[in-house]
């Protein structure tokens, strides 16, 4: 059995499954999660504020993880509360202190990174293609991996997609769902393609990477390109829901530059991992939606 493992972002979308499958898993003495403004399901944890490196500093000192998995960051999703400043002081000045200090220990690091730090094109980017991303977030995320790489170099760097899952519905189930109730304005992109990952799969992949001794750049994304409204429909479908009025829309029409086609290949992390990173029609093939929207999930 392992020492104890930290997961950052214990209360978010990701952290949540990853806290929950760990203690599944029984491989670590001690599964701790951090909580900064949400409390974590399992009400115990670790207060921690990334934009306070030195509070961060002593609350690691006092727990000495023997692993880390860093899922928290500010993204998108938060509105006007991501802030320049804030995607600067938690993504990036944040990600270092956390690496430095993981460096200085010898504690194993697996950084949770992202595909907004390209920029779309035509060819699927590999793990040895060089981040060029083209919006704030895309660039503190950019930023990190090159921190986490250069202070840490022994650590892993999982990229990874939109992450979705039923337990409970992802945030872009929960906007498919409202568009097609009337709740939200807006459209699903035809033009801006991603590779989902079922959280469940994500998580895995990185409890994987914790207990291994390996460095770099792993693709943590479904085996599967769609487009955003594609995405969109296939989940109202997964959870029993007819698509069929969902809005589509291009991101020229939007008139916001956002990264268009960002295909993520996923070949050499499958050859490296035994977890799976299944596609949206395998994972929906597979997986049972208990529950339809909006009622209760079990
Ligand atoms: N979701 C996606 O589709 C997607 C796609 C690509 C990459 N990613 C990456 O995957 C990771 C997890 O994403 P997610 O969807 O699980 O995000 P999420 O649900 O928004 O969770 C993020 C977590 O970070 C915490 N956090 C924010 N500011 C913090 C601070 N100053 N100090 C400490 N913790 C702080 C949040 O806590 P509070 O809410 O309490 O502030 C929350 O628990 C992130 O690194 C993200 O960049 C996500």
């Amino acid at each position: 059995m392992s020492g104890p493992l930290l997961v950052t972002g214990g209360a978010g979308y990701l952290g949540r499954r990853v806290l929950a499958l760990a203690a599944e898993s029984g491989a670590w003495s001690q599964v701790v999660g951090t909580y900064h403004r949400t409390p974590l399901a399992t009400g115990a944890g670790l207060a921690l504020d990334l934009s306070d490196p030195q509070a961060l500093d002593s609350a690691l000192t006092e727990l000495r993880p023997q692993t880390i998995i860093h899922t928290a960051a500010v993204s998108p999703a938060l509105g006007s509360a991501m802030t320049n400043q804030a995607l600067w002081q938690v993504n990036v000045q944040g990600t270092a202190a956390l690496a430095q200090w993981a460096a200085r220990t010898n504690t194993r690091l697996v950084h949770v990174s992202s595909d907004a730090i390209w920029g779309g094109r035509d060819a699927a980017y590999t793990e040895a293609d060089v981040p060029a991303p083209i919006t704030p977030y895309g660039a503190s995320k950019a930023a990190a991996e090159a921190l986490v790489q250069a202070l840490h170099p022994q650590a892993a760097i999982a990229r990874t997609s939109l992450i979705y899952g039923w337990q409970p519905p992802d945030p872009n189930t929960v906007m498919a769902f409202e568009m097609l109730q009337g709740q939200r304005s807006g459209f699903l992109f035809t033009d801006e393609t991603r590779c989902p990952i079922f959280v469940d799969d994500l998580a895995r992949a990185l409890l994987e990477l914790a207990q291994l001794d390996l460095a770099g750049v792993f693709h943590c994304v479904g085996g599967q390109a769609l487009s955003r409204y594609d995405f969109g429909a296939a989940l109202v479908r997964w959870h029993a829901g007819d698509p069929s009025g969902l809005p589509a829309g291009s991101t020229s029409a939007s008139g916001v530059r956002r990264p268009s086609q960002v295909i993520v290949t996923n070949t050499r992390t499958r050859m490296r991992l035994h977890s799976r990173l299944r596609g949206v029609e395998e994972v929906m093939a597979e997986e049972v939606v208990h529950g339809t929207y909006p009622g209760s999930y079990q």
